[in-house]
């Protein structure tokens, strides 16, 4: 279905959305670029002065072109009582894990306090909350209808993911099916499949989601120790794997282990909802486990070609916690600087965005004005985030211009025939002597 052919009724819903965090940014964006009149409210007076001004505070591509250009429909504001005239009530605030590794949802527990219960709206949650919580909400305030239409973007491609989804889940119970009908509307344009469930089932499907992506990539890193010990390479075996349709190729790729705000997050977070109602969920131990050792599995790799790492210069190309986001949390670039300085090690690092997030976090690294400056003198290179432009190096240069020409890709990102033809000794994850560059 075109926008032109939405029904006019859908086309014209006045949204609200509450937190503009990555996830209601991109959802206030989207919506309004489809035509709706969006009122998106913070809590942070800064950060909504700014993205009324039209500056925006994360780093994604394609938003700051759609926020300008839909500007007339959006509207941002720090005051809960104007979002009164929309229908939908987007609820998109955060979900941290707390010390229990629970999710902490007391950012959601300040939204609904903030409602009215007004019997004419519905709270649609997109924040990533543990199976239950729709339930308690709908407890507390049973005259507000209650939607979960979690959100599956991924930063970096937020925009194209939101505005082109593989399917949109829906989940409401008995009674609510006017809120799930509008929620539909609203989607429906965008293509993809819906899913139409009930509450329970939608939010457990989130988090099944992630746990199940951060399991494959576990499982691809285990395997890729593997290949290390027996002389395969990785990248050929996820290759050969990926061509059954029942696997699949995607997130099949062997690196220095998954970051960002949401898998750590949500596996901890199913593994804790299973553990509370008396379920060990044993295999997600496992997925956790593995992530943090492969983090620190790269300096045992240093040491072999090192020795010591006391007072040797390491750079990171890399520190957000993949390419097209400025985004640190649960970087692997964290742990790895941690561990290099643990060691002795001096860390120079160099990321196209990701400075700004980084300096508070990794106050005693270098932060280097390019690639070229972190590599000078450097004994080793470890590449830590594959963005694009890495590949375009001037690798042969950069050989004379380092200490020693050895290079750890964390990624499987770089070709390397073409590094060890530029004269460095490459070790990628799990790729034998022969590894081609990743798919
Ligand atoms: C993820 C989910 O993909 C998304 O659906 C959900 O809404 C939020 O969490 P995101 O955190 O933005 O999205 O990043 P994603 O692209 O999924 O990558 C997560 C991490 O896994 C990154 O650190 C990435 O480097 C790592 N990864 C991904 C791998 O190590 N190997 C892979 O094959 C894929």
């Amino acid at each position: 279905m075109s926008a032109a052919e939405v029904p006019l009724e859908a086309q014209r819903e006045v949204i609200g959305v509450v937190g503009v965090g990555w996830v209601g940014l991109v959802t206030a964006a989207c919506f309004a670029s489809r035509g709706h009149d969006v009122w998106a409210m913070d809590v942070d007076a800064t950060k909504v002065e700014s993205l009324s001004r039209g500056r925006l505070t994360i780093h994604e591509p394609g938003l700051p072109e759609l926020v300008a250009e839909h500007a007339e429909r959006l509207h941002f504001t720090t005051s809960m009582e104007v979002l009164a005239n929309a229908r939908l009530l987007f609820c998109c605030v955060d979900t941290p894990p707390t010390y229990s590794g629970d999710a902490d949802l007391s950012r959601v527990r300040s939204v609904v306090d903030q409602l009215s219960g007004d019997s004419e709206q519905a709270l649609v949650m997109k924040s990533t909350v543990p199976s239950g919580t729709g339930q308690s909400i709908r407890r507390d305030l049973p005259s507000l209808a209650y939607v979960s239409c979690p959100e599956f973007l991924k930063e970096g491609s937020a925009v194209d993911d939101f505005l082109n989804p593989d399917r949109v889940v829906i989940g409401a119970d008995t009674g609510d099916e006017w809120a799930a009908d509008a929620v539909a509307a609203i989607y429906e344009p965008l293509g993809g499949e819906l899913v139409r469930t009930d509450v329970a089932s939608a939010e457990m499907i989130k988090l099944a989601s992630n746990a199940f992506l951060a399991t494959k990539i576990s499982f691809i890193n285990e395997i890729a120790n593997v290949c290390e010990e027996v002389g395969a390479d990785v990248t050929e075996v996820a290759r050969g794997m990926g061509l059954d349709q029942r696997i699949g190729r995607s997130f099949l790729n062997a690196g220095i282990g998954y970051g960002g705000s949401c898998f750590p997050k949500d596996v901890s977070a199913l593994k804790q909802l299973a553990g509370n109602s008396g379920y060990h969920f044993q295999l997600l131990n496992s997925v956790i486990e593995v992530n943090e050792l492969q983090k620190r599995r790269v300096i045992g790799k240093l040491t072999k070609h090192l020795g010591s790492l006391v007072g040797k210069r390491i750079a990171l190309l890399g520190l957000a916690f993949k390419p097209n986001t400025d985004d640190m949390r649960e970087a692997s670039s964290l742990v790895l600087s941690a561990r290099l300085q643990g060691e002795g090690a001096s860390v120079a690092a160099y990321d196209p965005v990701a400075h700004e997030g980084a300096a508070g976090l990794l106050p005693s690294i270098e932060l280097a004005s390019s690639a070229e400056a972190a590599l000078q003198g450097a004994d080793a290179a470890i590449l830590v985030t594959e963005w694009p432009e890495f590949a375009d190096l001037d690798w042969a240069s950069l050989a004379g211009a380092m200490s020693r020409p050895l290079i750890l890709d964390g990624r499987n990102f770089l070709d390397p025939e073409a590094l060890r033809a530029a004269g460095f000794s490459y070790e990628g994850i799990g790729r034998g002597s022969t590894g081609r560059a990743r798919d």
